[in-house]
């Protein structure tokens, strides 16, 4: 759809616009009572949100690279429907392929409260490569009001039960790492994938001391990150999964990315709220699985 039709039909004065940038990629910009947010309509990729009268939410690597068939670095990857590298055929692309499909606007509306929300879908030739995933939809809710809410729906349209995992895999902007815990995720189990998945108990908040990547099982509740060198709090809350990861690369990482700055492990920590792990969904002909998460300042 042109960038015209697409205002056109999607656009809300004043809430959404619609702007092609020099890559080539088409965002939606949107404004309300509240704060702002950007879309890429490629990857279906939240880039930006930021309340009003406060600093950018999300970590945005300055080298992320906007070229068709890779991942933007930053903001709300959309990982689906596999998380990490596919199990057994490793030609497939890791987190799955929803992060560098195409998307396209099914719906936008101004709600109660003047709430704004984007509805996208998933490119479905994309998906319908996936033999195991033919017919399968895929949309993406993004809904700015007092927190930023997306809501991942996969609808199973085929006629036998699928298994999809995958994440909203949230980079937050922080000062410095060596200065935030996490809270919310005391008393419970991870697996560490830096040392073979090794089953761990985590007894206190998390603060990061090196290279971090891992599982949280059985975490429904929120996540609370606190940046001590702002003072700022947010609260990250979740439905429809049971894994919480976390993952920072640490230096020597960072240096091996092309797409990230020697120093853009300082800057960042992604909380993500996952569907992988023991908590693969199977989701029976007809039937919906929603993913959802909210960020909110408290
Ligand atoms: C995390 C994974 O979610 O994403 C890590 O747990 C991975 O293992 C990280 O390294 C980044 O992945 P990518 O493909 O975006 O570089």
């Amino acid at each position: 759809m042109s960038l015209n039709a697409l205002n056109a039909q999607y656009g809300i004065p004043g809430f959404i616009e619609f702007k092609e940038e020099e890559s080539g990629f088409t965002f939606a910009y949107i404004k309300n009572c509240y704060g702002e947010a950007e879309i890429s309509l490629y990857g279906g990729q939240v880039t930006h949100f930021q309340l009003l009268g406060d600093e950018p939410i999300l970590w945005m690597s300055p080298l992320s690279q906007f070229i068709p068939g890779r991942a933007i670095r930053g903001g709300i990857p959309v990982c689906w429907p596999w998380f990490g590298p596919h199990p057994n055929e490793s030609s497939l692309p890791q987190h799955g392929i929803a992060r560098i499909s195409n998307w396209s606007v099914v719906e936008t509306c101004l709600l109660e409260g003047e709430q704004v929300r984007v509805i996208l879908r998933c490119d479905q030739h994309k998906i319908d490569q996936l033999a195991k995933w033919k017919g399968v939809e895929l949309e993406l809710s993004i809904t700015l009001g007092k927190e930023l809410k997306l809501d991942l729906c996969t609808r199973n349209r085929r006629c036998e039960a699928i298994m999809v995992g995958g994440a909203l895999h949230t980079y937050f902007r922080i000062e410095d790492i060596h200065h935030v815990i996490v809270q919310g995720l005391e008393a419970t189990h991870y697996l560490d994938k830096l040392d073979k998945y090794k089953r761990k108990f985590q007894e206190t908040g998390v603060v990061f001391t090196g290279e971090t990547d891992r599982e949280y099982l059985d975490t429904k509740s929120d996540c609370i990150l606190k940046d001590k060198l702002t003072s700022r709090t947010l609260k990250v809350s979740k439905e429809g999964s049971a894994t919480t990861v976390l993952w920072n690369p640490w230096q020597a990482n960072s240096e091996k990315m092309a797409d990230f700055p020697d120093d853009g492990f300082r800057h960042m920590v992604c909380i993500e709220a996952a569907i992988t792990a023991n908590d693969v969904q199977i989701i029976s002909p007809g039937e919906n699985h929603i993913l959802s998460q909210s960020i909110a300042l408290i």
